[in-house]
């Protein structure tokens, strides 16, 4: 029998990839069931050619569903993710709610997806700066262990949601007109600006959230506690998906050949490496594939014992980053928990 799927908070900028996800990969489901805040119940989605109405989430609103996609934000996840659970779901979280949950399993299908069998209801998805940069470095990784990774983002608006992507727009036709604009959802101008990662400050260390989040789940996932991580997290002006500067250094010497070569073999990866052209992966290009975008490969030059390597990459952070990652997830779901 296909699963009943639910998708928590469709309206937002991931709950409509998780739709197109769904349908590009032919996931087989017996039914939808789309779920929002009650401002938009009574509205219709659109899936494989039918109308779906929107319900607003409530209590009752897991009864006979196999899997509940949730992205409507850490609350609403701490909220009903336990609540999906005991009606007989499987939760995959988009939020960061549980992924330090020594209980939740945190997958990135490429790396670790032997961990879904470890789940007790709840399997939780990284978050995007840290799926973009882990899915190219752990082919390295197992081939050459990394000591040490420092990476230094470019986000994109989609990862603070339709929001978010609407002010980019906006605030950005709003300068170009002479017009003031007053920012609704990120801290400061987003037009033709860019700033630290709009997430809350730790008052003691400097570091964002974001930037600790990619710290700790590089860590869990790569089950490598050793691993020195250095990050920096900056949002830019850009719709969607997201670049990183990454440079690492391996336990053994490697050289740009060598990780070319592992590249050109690593799944959901793409090389886009052409210095003649300056051709190099671009949030342009990262948008709307699955693949993440991987080139400038190159010798750190600040390392001259050739244990270093630096590279520039970008994935669709709605993609690979969000929705592609969470349907790959369910789509290795045994249906049920079994009790
Ligand atoms: P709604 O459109 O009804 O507000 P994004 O990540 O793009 O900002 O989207 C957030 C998603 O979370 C939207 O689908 C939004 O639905 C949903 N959401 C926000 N608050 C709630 C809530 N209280 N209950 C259910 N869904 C919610």
């Amino acid at each position: 029998n296909d699963p009943v799927v639910a998708i928590v908070g469709v309206t937002g900028a991931v709950g409509a990839e998780f739709i197109a996800a769904m349908d590009k990969r032919g996931f087989r489901i017996s039914k939808l069931k789309a779920l929002a805040s009650a401002r938009s119940a009574g509205k219709t989605v659109s899936f494989r050619g039918q109308n779906v109405v929107i319900e607003e989430l409530t209590e009752r609103s897991f009864e006979g569903v196999d899997i509940a996609l949730f992205s409507a934000g850490g609350s609403i996840s701490r909220k009903y993710a336990p609540i999906a659970v005991k009606s007989g779901a499987v939760v995959v979280d988009n939020s960061s709610a549980f992924r330090m949950d020594p209980n939740v399993p945190l997958v990135i299908p490429e790396i670790n997806a032997n961990r879904i069998r470890d789940h007790k209801g709840i399997i939780a998805n990284p978050n995007c700066a840290a799926i973009t940069a882990l899915v190219p470095l752990w082919p390295i990784h197992q081939k050459n262990r990394i000591k040490r990774v420092i990476i230094s983002t470019y986000q994109a608006a989609s990862g603070a949601g339709a929001a978010a992507m609407e002010e980019l727009v906006e605030s950005t036709r709003a300068n170009l007109n002479g017009q003031v604009y007053t920012p609704k959802v990120m801290p400061h101008p987003y037009a033709f600006n860019l700033f630290n990662h709009n997430t809350a400050v730790d008052p003691e260390t400097g570091y964002n959230d974001e930037e600790t989040k990619v710290i700790k789940e590089t860590r869990k996932i790569f089950e490598d506690d050793s691993i020195a991580v250095g990050v920096t997290c900056v949002r830019v002006p850009v719709l969607r998906a997201h670049c990183e500067a990454i440079t690492f250094e391996c336990e053994q010497p490697i050289t740009e050949d060598q990780v070319r070569a592992i590249m050109a073999q690593a799944p959901g990866v793409k090389v886009v490496d052409d210095r003649a052209k300056n051709y190099f992966p671009m949030p342009i290009d990262a948008s709307g594939q699955d693949d993440v975008l991987v080139g400038r490969i190159r010798k750190d030059l600040s390392d001259a014992s050739g244990h270093s390597i630096s590279m520039f990459v970008a994935a669709d952070q709605l993609l690979k980053g969000a929705a592609l990652n969470a349907v790959q997830i369910a789509e290795l779901l045994p249906q049920r928990v079994m009790a």
